[in-house]
């Protein structure tokens, strides 16, 4: 049985007094409740003080990127070996913003989620097709990709315990979420991709759907037989409508 996991994105939102209040909130309303792994990844300098917000709960944080080099000369830049110093447990590697924005291509993603795993925290690698590459029918092709490009650099046995979030362009932040089928459609295709290489860790791995997740479609989504639960952005940021989405996990 897969354990649900819901993490709330953050992206470039918050300040020290928001991130406590809504700490607060996700743990008054998600105490007791084991069903549903939760995490929530704020932005780098928060992260320490997150992690004491969370300490007597059952909650995870994640960061939202990290430097694929271990140490070094690198201006900016966050190693893994840091965010996991400082508690992580999760990191979010090859986010659409980063890909698109950022220009953070295949071979880039990869070396960060090999960073990642072997800093022994828990990649959340992101993958997803832009609306374009779906009316060209070519979602498959675009996932299959980005998929193909980790297994190369990391190989089958780094995704052992590893989480994947399915996550189409078209959907961040737009109010328009992939339907329960899309998303179905494209997680099966991820698990079976895996499975080709190795059937027990296809079987085990995680699988998120992330995409204008809210409290009123999130119950669909999940109960989708690939969608383990959720990468939620915007949503994540509202405590009361992220412990609802929670408690759809
Ligand atoms: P959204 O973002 O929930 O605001 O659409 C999801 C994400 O980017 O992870």
């Amino acid at each position: 049985m897969r354990k649900p996991l819901v993490a709330g994105n953050w992206k470039m939102h918050g300040s020290r007094n928001e991130n406590a209040a809504l700490i607060a909130s996700i743990v008054q309303g998600t105490t007791g409740d084991d069903r549903v792994e939760i995490a929530v990844c704020p932005p780098f300098v928060y992260i320490a003080d997150v992690v004491r917000g969370v300490k007597d709960s059952p909650i995870a944080v994640g960061a939202q990127n990290v430097c694929a080099e271990p140490v070094g000369a690198f201006t900016g830049e966050v190693a893994a070996a840091m965010l996991r110093d400082v508690g992580c447990r999760y990191v979010i590697v090859g986010h659409s913003e980063r890909r698109h924005l950022y220009r953070e291509d295949d071979a880039l993603v990869a070396r960060k989620f090999l960073a990642v795993q072997q800093q022994k925290m828990v990649p959340i690698l992101c993958v997803g097709e832009t609306l374009e590459e779906r009316e060209q029918v070519a979602t498959e092709t675009v996932v299959a990709r980005q998929l193909d490009a980790v297994l190369a650099v990391a190989g089958v046995n780094a995704f052992s315990g590893a989480v994947i979030a399915y996550e189409p362009v078209w959907a961040i932040g737009t109010g328009k979420n992939a339907t329960p089928d899309q998303a179905q459609t494209v997680h099966a295709f991820i698990r079976g991709r895996l499975a080709r290489e190795d059937a027990k860790i296809a079987g085990a791995i995680r699988i998120l759907y992330g995409g204008s997740v809210k409290a009123a479609n999130a119950g669909d989504l999940f109960g989708m037989p690939d969608v383990d639960g959720g990468l939620v952005g915007g949503a994540s940021l509202n405590g009361e409508e992220f412990v609802k989405i929670c408690g759809e996990g």
